[in-house]
């Protein structure tokens, strides 16, 4: 009789800018896992309080976004187009401006606030109940899935992320220097391992994948190596 293969939990943490997401996206395709993007879910917190007004000139009023928490509604729905699901916040599709530069700079204030991490970390919990999902995020295999049967630490120099992201933001028209690049990358890095809630830190049984100098393929090959011995086992 034939086995259905095993599904696991597949958590992918690691530094900003390393390719986490287009990796998740490749695994999922791959295996017909369901990608989580949990970055996703913070920054659209983050969009939310900045529509409400919770973060102004003076930064992030905290007591205002946890007031805010409870009319907050994240969902998914899948985007055959892009492969992979779009996010939406009280049913409006905000996948595009999750991504805007406003969002990226609050969005580590907003993800160091315990009660938002305790409502997302929950939600997330919740969608990977029945396994087979690949995760990425930064407290994936610490926090959020300890017991996850395969948690990758993804990392890669700093100079090559930017250098890497320099070459992704000038493609689409932006003006940045690759100096501003490498300092955002290494002060996101610094926020990430410094937060006192649920820091960015590798869990004792991941594994790393350092992506300095492999290409995609490289990676794939490199993760399904591991992926077979799990499920094999
Ligand atoms: O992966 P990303 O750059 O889109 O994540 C956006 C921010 O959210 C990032 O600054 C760190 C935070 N984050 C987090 O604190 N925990 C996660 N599991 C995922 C992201």
């Amino acid at each position: 009789m034939e086995q259905t293969t095993k599904k696991i939990i597949i958590a992918l943490d690691g530094f900003s800018s390393c390719g986490k997401s287009t990796f998740a996206k490749a695994i999922a395709a791959r295996l017909g896992y369901i990608f989580i993007d949990t970055g996703a879910m913070y920054r659209a917190v983050t969009l939310y309080a900045l529509e409400q007004g919770a973060i102004g000139e003076n930064g992030v009023d905290e007591a205002a976004v946890v007031q805010l928490l409870p009319q907050i509604n994240i969902s998914f729905r899948f985007n055959a187009e892009r492969g992979a699901s779009d996010v939406y916040v009280n049913g409006e599709l905000v996948e595009d401006k999750i991504r805007s530069i406003e969002v990226s700079n609050a969005v580590s204030s907003v993800s160091s606030i315990g009660a938002v991490r305790e409502k997302l970390v929950a939600m997330q919990q919740q969608m990977g109940r029945e396994r087979g999902v690949v995760m990425d995020g930064r407290d994936i295999g610490t926090v959020v899935f300890p017991d996850a049967e395969l948690k990758i630490f993804m990392t890669a120099e700093a100079t090559v992320r930017a250098q890497r992201r320099y070459a992704e933001l000038t493609a689409k028209g932006d003006n940045v220097t690759l100096e501003e690049i490498l300092e955002n990358v290494i002060s996101r890095d610094k926020a990430d391992m410094e937060r006192a809630i649920s820091p960015l830190r590798q869990a004792e049984d991941a594994v790393v994948l350092d992506n300095s100098h492999m290409s995609v393929e490289e990676q794939m090959a490199w993760f399904m190596e591991r992926y077979e011995a799990i499920v094999n086992a």
